[in-house]
């Protein structure tokens, strides 16, 4: 099947994997009738397993009780004519026919499709029994993480049944990701598909089937369905959060990740819980408008719009500036949340003391939510949820380096690593979600005694990624004055 497009081939594979590919004979006709099993919203290709059509084929499919013509090919006239305006045009703009094999291909498929059709290839006729699968109103459940963070989707199932095979679809494709076989005893991830996405990131739960995306990107934003055997059991939409931090009067800049935009591309930027439009670009009216008077004109004179890429640059931020971004492309919508950075602070401790990192919290509202995140990848270590009142030190991340090290103060948020190890230096970043967003970065060096009274490396290292600041440059000399002096 060399002439079909990779779309068309992933269409066959969906096709084999949920067509119960049974034959049965119906008295009437004595012919083969195919019965295939798709899902509302699917395409589904109709064999017709010609691998050309010679030049006095007329082939034609009909559809229902009344055997309506809905596509034909007349091989001599080279004429291929698609009927979809019939039957109330339940088949508008969804039929397409291989014009190699007069395989008819459906898109889209409603319950509206669940019926008989017949092929009739100059004579010969064959029949298929598409069986359309309702998509049961589920409630949707909705998901939102930050980039990088895991995010566990619950089955809700308590045990799988020995006969059941369970599948986890992603987007509007309802592309596979993953499938239990619970007889045969299989688990297969297809993490390959969909450009690698989820590549090394799926995990599934062999007794529950509960599925877990760990170090989740933007690009997993998206509808994730739970189906059975013989239903959709559970609707995620996932909303993944790119994160982005940055220190205070720096400038910021929230990416696209286009290259370039197209001719009719809309690209619209909008900002907190009211996702007010601060920024828009407009192909087709060839308009670039920032709307910086908005919002007390929090964003005045700040805003840039790259207009190849349409990302969008705030300068000069201040903590006014974090918030919720949303970024819409024409008809898919991204979000980042901003975080800016109020305070800098630098800390060194002795290899083998504990260090104490002071959220100056005085007590926790009852909606408050802090996280604490290290290193360059921002991995959460601990966390205090209190809308779901949970309370959590992540100390096995990381190789464990934190383990049994972390102590976080319920009250107040501070964290406390003891028995600090050289492993322990780098970024401690501090995410508040109070009254309002805020941010804390402590930038921790651990010393050990035989290089206590030089600048070690961490400290150079300080020096240069720290906050271009005098309040800053004054702590890393007070610093390294203080360690001369013990
Ligand atoms: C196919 O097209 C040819 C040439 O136009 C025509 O003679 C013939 O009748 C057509 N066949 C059918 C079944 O419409
Ligand atoms: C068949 O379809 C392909 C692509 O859809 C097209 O390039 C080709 O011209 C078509 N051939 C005929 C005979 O219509
Ligand atoms: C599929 O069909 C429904 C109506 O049956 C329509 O609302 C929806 O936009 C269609 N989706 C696509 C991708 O064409
Ligand atoms: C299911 O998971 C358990 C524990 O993680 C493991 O021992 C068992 O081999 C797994 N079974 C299959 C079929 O992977
Ligand atoms: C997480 O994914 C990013 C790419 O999206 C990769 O650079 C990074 O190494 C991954 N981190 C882990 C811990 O796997
Ligand atoms: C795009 O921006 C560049 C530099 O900011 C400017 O020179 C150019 O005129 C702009 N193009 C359009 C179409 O606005
Ligand atoms: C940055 O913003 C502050 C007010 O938030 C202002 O005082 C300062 O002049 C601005 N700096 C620059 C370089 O625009
Ligand atoms: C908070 O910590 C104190 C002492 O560490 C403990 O007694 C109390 O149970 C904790 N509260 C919660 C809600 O975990
Ligand atoms: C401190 O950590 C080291 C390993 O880094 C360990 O050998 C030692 O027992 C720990 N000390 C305490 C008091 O936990």
């Amino acid at each position: 099947m060399g002439f079909f497009s990779e779309p068309m081939k992933k269409m066959f594979l969906k096709l084999v994997l949920l067509c119960l590919c049974l034959w049965r004979l119906d008295g009437v006709f004595s012919v083969a009738v195919k019965l295939v099993s798709v899902m509302e919203g699917d395409s589904v290709s109709l064999n017709s397993d010609l691998t050309e059509m010679k030049d006095d084929d007329v082939i034609q499919w009909r559809f229902g009780d009344e055997n309506t013509v809905i596509a034909e090919i007349n091989v001599t006239a080279y004429r291929i004519t698609v009927y979809d305006d019939v039957l109330d045009g339940r088949f508008r703009d969804r039929l397409k026919l291989d014009n190699q094999t007069g395989s008819l291909i459906i898109t889209n498929i409603t319950t509206e499709h669940d019926g008989g059709y017949q092929l009739q290839i100059n004579s010969a006729i064959k029949s298929f029994d598409l069986y359309v699968r309702r998509v049961i109103s589920v409630a949707v459940k909705s998901v939102s993480v930050m980039e990088g963070d895991s995010v566990s989707l619950n089955s809700d199932l308590t045990e799988m049944k020995d006969d059941d095979v369970i599948q986890w679809r992603f987007g509007d494709e309802n592309t596979v990701i993953a499938k239990i076989n619970k007889w045969p005893d299989r688990i297969t991830v297809y993490d390959d598909v969909l450009d690698g996405r989820f590549r090394d990131r799926l995990k599934l739960d062999n007794q529950t089937g509960s599925l877990t995306i760990t170090n989740t990107t933007t690009e997993h934003t998206g509808d994730i369905k739970l189906l059975t055997s013989s239903e959709i059991r559970e609707r995620f939409r996932l909303f993944v959060f790119g994160l982005v931090l940055v220190k205070e009067g720096d400038s910021v800049s929230l990416n696209t990740g286009l290259t370039e935009m197209k001719d009719d591309d809309v690209i619209q930027w909008r900002f907190g819980d009211e996702k007010t439009l601060i920024a828009e670009i407009n192909k087709q009216t060839d308009r670039i408008t920032v709307y910086d008077d908005v919002l007390d004109g929090r964003f005045r004179d700040r805003l840039k719009l790259n207009n190849q890429t349409g990302s969008l640059t705030i300068t000069n931020t201040t903590t006014e500036h974090s918030g919720v971004y949303y970024l819409q492309i024409n008809i898919v919508i991204k979000g980042f949340i901003l975080f800016v950075i109020d305070e800098v602070k630098s800390v060194s401790v002795k290899e083998g003391d504990s260090v104490s990192l002071n959220s100056r919290l005085t007590e926790m509202k009852d909606d408050d939510v802090i996280e604490w995140r290290f290193g360059d990848e921002n991995t959460v270590i601990a966390e205090i949820n209190k809308p779901n009142d949970r309370i959590t030190v992540y100390d096995d991340v990381l190789d464990g380096r934190f383990r049994d090290r972390l102590k976080l103060n319920n009250q107040t948020g501070s964290l406390t690593i003891t028995n600090t190890t050289t492993e322990h230096d780098g970024d401690y970043k501090l995410l508040m979600s109070t009254a309002r967003l805020s941010s804390k970065s402590f930038i921790v060096s651990v010393y050990d005694s035989v290089h206590c009274c030089g600048p070690t490396e961490a400290v150079i290292r300080l020096v240069l990624s720290a906050l271009v600041g005098v309040a800053t440059v004054i702590i890393v000399v007070y610093e390294i004055r203080s360690r001369r002096a013990e």
